[in-house]
């Protein structure tokens, strides 16, 4: 198992470019499975999730090959798929999940599995079967497999979701694409993900009103066509990247970077005494002055501040001048980061959702364990900037999410290597 390390101490210089979205290109590869036609991404992340996707859709007989160095991902389900999601490839990544809707709308039935808890919660899926099963879809549950058929397709419905859950949006959005009749999706997710997904299943045929907002609207249609979709930039690698200058000092420029897809992060950073400043490439990141100020973060959905960066949030905190409170809201187990700041010396006292962080002068660089994906990165942001060295071990977790981190870091000054052990 690779680890990292990392030395901390030196101010960054340069520029990062930021890959394609994992969490847009995760849900518009499921999309092939609506067409017969060709599907084809651009600007793909290289990541380990996108080859777990990958094995996930050949399985039900998909063709996907990556092109250019896995920037492009070409796609065609042409005869019948096989409609069978296996528990052994949907328990390494959540977001199987999302063949459950478009193997619905393809065929009328699908066997998916659940795909379990994971380190940062028990992961349900009630929300997607209540709004499938609005839609005319009897779900059971055996044997930890969902259980899905339509028979005679499925139906447009009002489907109202209890909580604004972005899996659920996206399995919904695809399924209705195909639906006999309108869908209306209330209090649907806003992610920029989601907008991405609705982009390119209109660019296929569909006819989709409203993505972004809190009502979807989509009529369905016979058939899709095939596409050729960029996929958006990837807002999370974007946030960890813009705060590594904000740990350590000096000054990088984002590549790709695009303020309307985090302003939320923005206004915190602002807060917290870091410029952002927009440029012709992207987006310039420094410290206004000396040491960071303490600032209360409360993660919500979009276009709330983002859960996928409140640990990258919680590393830069740890060293901030005064006392930041954190709330976690979206998921209930999301602070396995803490217990390896303060192995680095940080100062965090945890209460149920809440993290209390003091801020301390300075992190000691210590040996330390990455838990899930963006908990691993934040312990690299707090290397960054501690005295000495810090050794992450279980770095596939990071591998799943982000591109080389060691090389991206690497090229603005950062002393990170990756071990192999
Ligand atoms: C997506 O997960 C992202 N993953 C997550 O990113 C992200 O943290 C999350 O949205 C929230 O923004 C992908 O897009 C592949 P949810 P998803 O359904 O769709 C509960 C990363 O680091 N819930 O919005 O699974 C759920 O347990 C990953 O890139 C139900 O209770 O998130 C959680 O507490 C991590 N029942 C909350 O809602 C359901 O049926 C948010 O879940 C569905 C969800």
């Amino acid at each position: 198992m690779d680890s990292i390390v990392v030395t901390g101490g030196t101010p960054l210089k340069g520029k990062i470019p930021i890959a394609g979205a994992k969490n847009a290109c995760l849900t518009l590869m499921p999309a092939t499975l609506l067409t017969e036609e060709p599907l084809t991404l651009m600007n793909a992340p290289r990541l380990s999730d996108i080859g777990t996707m990958t094995l996930l859709l050949q399985s039900l007989g998909a063709e996907v090959q990556s092109l250019q160095d896995g920037r492009v991902i070409a796609m065609a389900s042409h005869g019948p798929v096989n409609t069978l999601a296996e528990y052994d490839i949907v328990r390494k990544m959540r977001a199987s999940n999302l063949v459950l809707g478009p193997l619905l709308a393809r065929e009328g039935h699908a066997t998916v599995s659940l795909p379990g808890g994971c380190a940062i919660g028990a992961r349900p899926m009630d929300i997607h079967i209540t709004a499938l099963e609005a839609m005319g879809a009897e779900i059971e549950l055996k044997d930890g497999y969902l259980h899905a058929k339509a028979s005679g397709g499925l139906k447009g419905a009002k489907v109202p979701l209890r909580f604004a859950s972005v899996g659920a949006t996206e399995n919904i959005l695809m399924a209705a694409t195909l639906a006999k009749g309108t869908t209306v999706i209330e209090n649907a997710a806003r992610e920029p993900e989601i907008v991405d997904l609705a982009a390119c299943l209109t660019k296929m045929g569909a006819h989709i009103d409203g993505a972004g907002t809190s009502t979807i609207i989509i009529e369905g249609v016979d058939r899709l066509g095939g596409a050729t979709h960029p996929v958006v930039v990837d807002r999370i690698e974007l946030g960890t990247y813009m705060l590594a200058p904000a740990i350590c000092g000096g000054e990088v420029e984002c590549i790709g970077g695009r303020v309307d897809l985090i302003k939320s992060f923005v206004a915190k950073l602002d807060e917290a005494g870091i410029s952002v400043e927009e440029t012709k490439d992207g987006l310039k990141v420094a410290r206004k002055n000396g040491r960071v100020s303490a600032v209360n973060v409360r993660t919500e959905p979009f276009p709330g501040f983002p859960t996928d960066l409140q640990a990258q949030m919680m590393a830069l905190l740890c060293t901030a001048e005064g006392v930041s409170v954190l709330e976690e809201t979206i998921f209930e187990n999301r602070f396995m980061h803490a217990p390896e700041l303060l192995r680095m010396g940080a100062d965090i006292d945890i209460s149920g959702g809440t993290a209390t962080v003091t801020g301390v002068e300075r992190l000691k660089g210590a040996p330390v364990m990455a838990t899930d994906l963006r908990a691993s990165v934040s312990l690299i942001l707090a290397g960054l900037a501690a005295e000495g060295e810090t050794v992450v071990s279980r770095v596939y977790h990071l591998d799943r999410g982000y591109e080389h981190v060691e090389e991206k870091l690497g090229a603005v000054g950062a002393k990170i290597e990756r071990v192999s052990s």
